[in-house]
């Protein structure tokens, strides 16, 4: 089978963008799934980083079909916008870009909203990008959401759109005592974002099935991370989509027995951004220092990551869920500056020792990383290519990851640029 799904397995950020990019090269489609503008791909095309959220990362590989699938929540202003920046960084978007008619649109009141409740969760907010994206699938779930099909003719959109509106004003005045949306304002926007989307507008599954019968390459891109799984994750503190394997059939129309290999991206330590439990979370010092050389900032919110070492009993829930075949391990380059490296290899969690990821969250909030330290290699990998490159203490950590999480390690990242990768196996 030529499909190839590409997920996180930690908290988001894991370098799913870059690896997508440097496999678009081999692939004839990139298709996202789920999520939307909360995701921010950063990739380097050229020499120049770029950042895509709602753009499959293959945008910039010109002989790739691009599929926002139909589980992907799309704002509409949000993809004019992205699409007029890159095409500014010389990144042609035209019939390449195919927009599913069924993906929901993530609408000026679901970003409105989103903002009352957090600031209405107070202590308990979970940190979220502001994008709009939890109201938006609350909307899809409880059927009163608005599809991109609808873009098409402008006049239904904007009945639905007035009428959701309106509703949506009076939960803002009303429960929040926030000022309403102008809705004429936010209609003439969405005209004209209308207007741009719709020749992208397409039933794309059964052109991602077209394209897997004929063993075309299908690189499904996954966004965020199977620990902020809606199901699976570290609930409440956790996106709104499946980012798990799973969510691929469910995202695209592709029947799972037709999805073919999962590989599971997974920084050499850990980030998280936003608020939960993280059981490895370092201490600010190494922290500070995993943030400066890893550039950890979000690229969509700019908020600094929260930094830790990596955690084997979390890849490993993350591999069982999906049934990852194979890591890809980015970043690696960012612990050359350490003598020690700590690994969590398991938890203590009142009392015993645990090689389970605890479903409750309380639990998960008083699990104990057990370390075991991995050698430093106090070298640069920064130019390593092939596995002989690499210092062998640098190799010895690849092999203790593939241990550790019982699955093969097919590469390894060293760097930003789509080239600066070691391939273990043959990924595409
Ligand atoms: P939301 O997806 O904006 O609703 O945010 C929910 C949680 O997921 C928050 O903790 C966010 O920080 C986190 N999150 C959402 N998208 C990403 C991402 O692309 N990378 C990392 N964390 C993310």
């Amino acid at each position: 089978m030529s499909g190839l799904v590409l997920i996180g397995t930690q908290w988001g950020d894991e370098g799913k963008g870059k690896v997508t990019n440097y496999l678009a090269s081999r692939a004839d489609m990139v298709v996202r799934f789920q999520g939307g503008a909360n995701a921010g791909h950063t990739v380097a095309v050229d020499g120049r980083m770029v950042v895509f959220h709602l753009l499959p990362s293959g945008i910039s590989e010109p002989g790739a079909t691009c599929v926002i699938g139909p589980g992907v929540v799309l704002d509409p202003e949000e993809l004019v916008a992205e699409i007029d920046r890159v095409s500014a960084q010389g990144i042609s978007v035209g019939p390449n870009l195919l927009v599913d008619v069924g993906a929901h649109l993530v609408l000026p009141y679901h970003k409105a909203q989103e903002a009352a409740e957090e600031e209405a969760r107070g202590a308990d907010a979970i940190g979220t990008t502001h994008r709009g994206i939890g109201p938006a699938y609350s909307d899809q779930c409880s059927r009163e959401g608005i599809r991109a099909g609808e873009l098409a003719t402008f006049g239904r959109f904007r009945e639905l759109f007035e009428r959701n509106a309106a509703r949506r004003n009076r939960l803002l005045e009303r429960l929040y005592g926030k000022p309403p949306l102008d809705v004429a304002d936010a209609l003439s926007r969405l005209e004209r974002a209308a207007a741009r989307i719709a020749p992208h507008l397409a039933d794309t599954p059964p052109i991602v099935r077209g394209a897997l019968h004929e063993g075309r390459r299908v690189l499904f891109e996954g966004a965020q991370g199977s620990l902020l799984d809606v199901a699976f994750g570290t609930y409440p503190f956790v996106t709104s989509s499946h980012t798990t394997a799973a969510g691929v059939p469910a995202g695209t129309g592709v029947p799972p027995s037709m999805i073919g290999e999962v590989i599971g991206v997974a920084k050499a330590y850990t980030t998280r951004v936003g608020a939960g439990p993280f059981p490895t979370e370092a201490d600010p010092k190494a922290a500070g220092l995993i943030r400066e050389r890893g550039a950890e900032r979000g690229a969509t919110t700019g908020r600094p990551r929260r930094c830790g070492w990596f955690d084997a009993v979390a890849v490993r829930y993350s591999v069982e869920l999906s049934g990852i075949e194979r890591l890809v391990l980015t970043k690696l380059d960012v612990l050359d500056a350490f003598d020690s490296i700590p690994v969590c290899v398991a938890y203590e969690l009142d009392g015993g020792r645990t090689n389970r990821f605890p479903r409750s969250l309380d639990d998960l909030a008083r699990a104990r990383p057990i370390f075991e330290e991995a050698p430093g290699w106090r070298q640069s990998t920064a130019g390593a290519r092939k596995p002989a490159d690499l210092p062998a203490a640098a190799r010895a950590y690849v092999k203790r990851v593939e241990a550790l999480t019982g699955i093969p390690v097919a590469a390894a990242s060293v760097g930003a640029a789509s080239h600066a990768i070691v391939e273990f196996s043959k990924m595409l």
